[in-house]
């Protein structure tokens, strides 16, 4: 295994993620600690997955060797914590740098509290056997694995094992991650921790609501993230976290159709079809008892005035001023997400058509040009720009000298 994995981190590591290991173990080898890989990256590496993070657990400081790294590395530690914990950004990567650790729960969704651990411990605090492998880095050890909870024949078998039966009471937003994952592997959730996740569920009100907020936000992460909706529906998770989630068909549907009519990232869309069958009063008491972002709460609350204003105001052949007028206060995630959401037809045209060129129109006179012109400065150079811009949307004004000329004609 030790060469096996030494290559595989040669030829699977981008040049980026290999050079940080490198300056990590060297100083660690200077100064006779032992480093290792950690978690997440470990597993893809097996895998031959791509992964952007890299955790690094130390025996020994991890502060004062992620000052040096950063040194090195000519960036900063960004974070610092209690606990020996540092993380600092290089490049596209985010490093995090941990002293290894052993920790105990006093309750269930408490902090935990943490002793100097050796990599054993540090690797049994941890949620599953395949985020539970550690590599070393260090000179002469370069790439042996330490499997001490067989993550390794899990990886191998697609299984997601908890380490041991207090797991989802001690963290209980491992529920959410043990679906996350094996949704996204292609894993099953082996049947011992199946049932242990079964008997724990109500756990997860244990949970503050933002790592639960977190941890649904890493839902939409997920290439496919329906998929692990409709496991948590399945498995009874969804609703104790809001009886009006639902991981159904509906969303699978949509999810879909969000990806096919949105070009970039899809997380906000998600969220937005999430609450999208919500009433404004659900969503109100949701955005109470969650911490969402303002863009978040924007997003959300507009999707569903939207929705309620195409039911009560949309009409059969609106012209290109009315339909922008209509939408032109709605942010495009809003207006995406009913999008996703509509039935083909002709407000699903009036939409694609706002989206894909009526927001983009602009008048080419700006309100110095107007004021330039002998216009008094004050509302009417407003009102004149409105005049202008639902020319250019219905196709009377298609150039600047049109513009200039009916300004003209506005102010005799
Ligand atoms: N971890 C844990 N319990 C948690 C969160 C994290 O045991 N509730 C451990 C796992 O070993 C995990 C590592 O911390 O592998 C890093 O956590 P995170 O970055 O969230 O996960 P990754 O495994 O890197 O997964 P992803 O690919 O989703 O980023």
């Amino acid at each position: 295994m030790k060469t096996e994995l030494a290559s595989k981190l040669r030829d699977y590591l981008k040049p980026e993620t290999l050079k940080v290991l490198k300056e990590a173990a060297d100083i660690a080898d200077r100064e006779q600690i032992a480093l290792f890989l950690v978690g997440g990256i470990v597993r893809d590496l097996l895998l031959e997955r791509s992964s952007l993070d890299i955790d690094i657990v130390i025996v020994g400081d991890a502060l004062s060797v992620a000052d040096r790294l950063a040194s090195v590395l000519n960036t900063k530690v960004a974070s610092r914590s209690k606990f020996g914990t540092a993380k600092m950004k290089y490049s596209w990567l985010t490093i995090d740098l941990v002293t290894a650790r052993r920790e105990t729960y006093s309750s269930p969704g408490a902090l935990p509290t943490v002793y100097p651990g050796n990599i054993r411990d540090d690797l049994f605090r941890r949620d599953f056997t395949v985020n539970a492998m550690a590599v070393q880095l260090n000179a002469g050890k370069f790439g042996s694995l330490v499997d001490p909870y067989h993550g390794l024949d899990d990886l191998n078998k697609g299984l997601i094992r908890i380490l041991h039966d207090r797991s989802f009471i001690d963290d209980s937003t491992r529920i959410l991650r043990a679906i996350r994952y094996e949704q996204r592997l292609g894993f099953r959730i082996e049947t011992k921790t199946s049932i242990n996740l079964r008997k724990n569920i109500s756990m997860i009100g244990t949970v503050s609501p933002d790592r639960i907020k977190h941890e649904l936000m890493l839902f939409f992460e997920e290439p496919l993230p329906e998929k692990a909706f409709h496991r948590a529906d399945k498995l009874g998770v969804l609703a104790r976290i809001h009886p009006q989630f639902h991981g159904d068909a509906w969303l699978s549907k949509h999810f879909q159709k969000a990806r096919r009519v949105f070009p970039g990232h899809c997380g906000l869309l998600y969220l937005c079809l999430l609450i999208y069958r919500f009433t404004n009063n659900e969503n109100r008491e949701l955005l109470r008892r969650f911490n969402f972002t303002r863009t978040e709460t924007t997003a959300m609350t507009q999707t569903l005035s939207l929705k309620s204003e195409i039911a009560s105001g949309f009409h059969a052949g609106m012209s290109p001023v009315e339909i922008h007028r209509r939408l032109k206060q709605f942010v495009p995630v809003a207006i995406y997400s009913n999008l996703a959401a509509a039935a083909p037809g002709k407000l699903k045209q009036d939409l694609e058509l706002y989206l894909s060129k009526l927001s983009h129109i602009k008048t080419s006179i700006t309100g110095d040009d107007i004021v330039a012109m002998g216009i008094s400065p004050g509302p009417k150079v407003r009102k004149y720009l409105e005049i202008i811009l639902e020319g250019r949307l219905s196709g009377s004004i298609r150039s600047r000298k049109d513009e200039e000329l009916f300004i003209r004609k506005l102010a005799k």
